[in-house]
């Protein structure tokens, strides 16, 4: 062991998950072996198989064992018909993110060529932008009940958590995010004029962390009006932040700008701390088995690893790699291409060991 290995858990999961997953795997080999990077893989059989069989979803243990022995997690997707719950996945995915605290989703919406967008005339400059989804609170913190359940007076409470804490860290990352992009532009969304409680606390909030960020753009769009703009223009943005709930909706029409679900990358992060690398595509059962799905989403997610890592170097390797094969259309057929999974996969290794 040289005292720059890094450790890293690798769950693919359900679904698409594994075959992506394989393909991420073989370009970060390839990568660190060119560049003589050390790292350990150890790989988790976390997912629905596992939960069928013995009832394991996030097994006990696990949140500690990857805090202390892991330095990064490179995870496919989880989500399986056969468990309509979704208790699983729910279990596994937020059990990370709730557990380790991994407060920043960073999802960059990045068009690579513009016969991907469905936007008429647009250059690629025009889609470059990143969202940033608050990732421990919110909708998502599992608040609420159920009363007279299936009888006609039931009542389902789903409350949103907003904290001061919570609003802060998210508001204060995404300025020094913003902070050290070249254009330094800033919008944060929420639905003030209607949710006056919590996401009044944004709006304070924003307001107070923006007198400390005089040299950022910054500005707020109710969530209507922002996605709205994204569509209309969305080469005004550069960095968005918004809540749980919202982050998660816009970052699938982010990623449809940029070429759809197959391309788009995402890392759930707690600066400092081990994290965790997904692409925002779900485990897709429909495509799954039949080599199809599309591995570059996966592959830019172990980019965004490498940056994590401090390899940018190599993270910039895989981003050029999957930009090459895109232009010269050895891709899957979801971009217009003729490759199957593995073989868009090979490809991009092939270009990585030859760079
Ligand atoms: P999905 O992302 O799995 O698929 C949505 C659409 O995008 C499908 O039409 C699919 O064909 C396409 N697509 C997705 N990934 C693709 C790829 N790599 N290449 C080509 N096409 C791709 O979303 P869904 O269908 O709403 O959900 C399926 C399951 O995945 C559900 O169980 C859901 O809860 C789960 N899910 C998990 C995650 C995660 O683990 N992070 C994220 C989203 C959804
Ligand atoms: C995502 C997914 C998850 C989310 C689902 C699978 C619970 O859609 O990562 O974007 O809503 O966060
Ligand atoms: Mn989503």
């Amino acid at each position: 062991m040289t005292a720059s290995l890094k450790r890293i858990a690798v769950i693919p999961g359900d679904g698409i998950g594994p075959e992506v997953t394989a393909e991420a795997l073989k370009a970060l080999r390839t990568v660190f072996a060119a560049g003589k990077r050390g790292a350990e893989f150890t790989e988790f059989d976390w997912g629905a198989d596992r939960y069928l069989r013995d009832g394991t979803s996030l097994p006990a243990g696990a949140l500690e064992m990857l805090r202390s022995q892991f330095d990064a997690i490179l995870f496919g997707a989880v989500g399986d018909p056969r468990i309509p719950s979704n208790q699983h996945a729910l279990d596994i995915l937020f059990g990370m993110r709730f557990g380790l605290d991994l407060y920043v989703n960073i999802r960059p919406c990045v068009l690579f060529d513009r016969r991907f967008t469905p936007l008429r005339d647009r250059a690629e400059a025009e889609v470059n932008f990143l969202v940033l989804r608050e990732n421990t609170e919110g909708l998502y913190a599992n608040i609420g009940g159920q009363f007279k359940r299936n009888t006609p007076d039931e009542v389902a409470l789903q409350e949103e958590v907003n904290t001061r804490k919570g609003v802060e860290r998210i508001l204060r990352y995404a300025f020094e995010d913003a902070r050290s992009r070249p254009r330094k532009r800033l919008c944060m969304s929420d639905k003030s004029n209607a949710l006056t409680h919590g996401h009044d606390l944004w709006q304070r909030a924003f307001r107070e962390i923006r007198q400390q960020f005089s040299e950022v753009d910054s500005r707020h769009l109710y969530i209507d009006t922002l996605v709205m703009e994204m569509v209309r223009d969305p080469g005004q943005f550069d960095v968005i932040v918004t809540n749980n709930l919202f982050g998660d909706i816009i970052s699938d029409l982010g990623a449809q700008l940029a070429g759809g679900l197959g391309l788009s990358p995402s890392a759930n992060i707690h600066p400092g701390q081990v994290s965790m690398f997904e692409p925002v595509h779900g485990s897709a059962p429909a495509l799954a088995g039949k080599n199809v799905a599309n591995p570059f989403g996966a592959i830019l997610t172990s980019a965004m690893l490498c940056d994590y890592l401090g390899w940018r170097e190599q993270g910039n390797a895989l981003r050029n790699a999957v930009r090459s094969a895109l232009r010269e259309g050895k891709c899957t057929a979801d971009l217009g291409g003729k490759l199957g999974t593995r073989e868009a996969g090979d490809y991009v290794a092939a270009l990585l060991s030859s760079a």
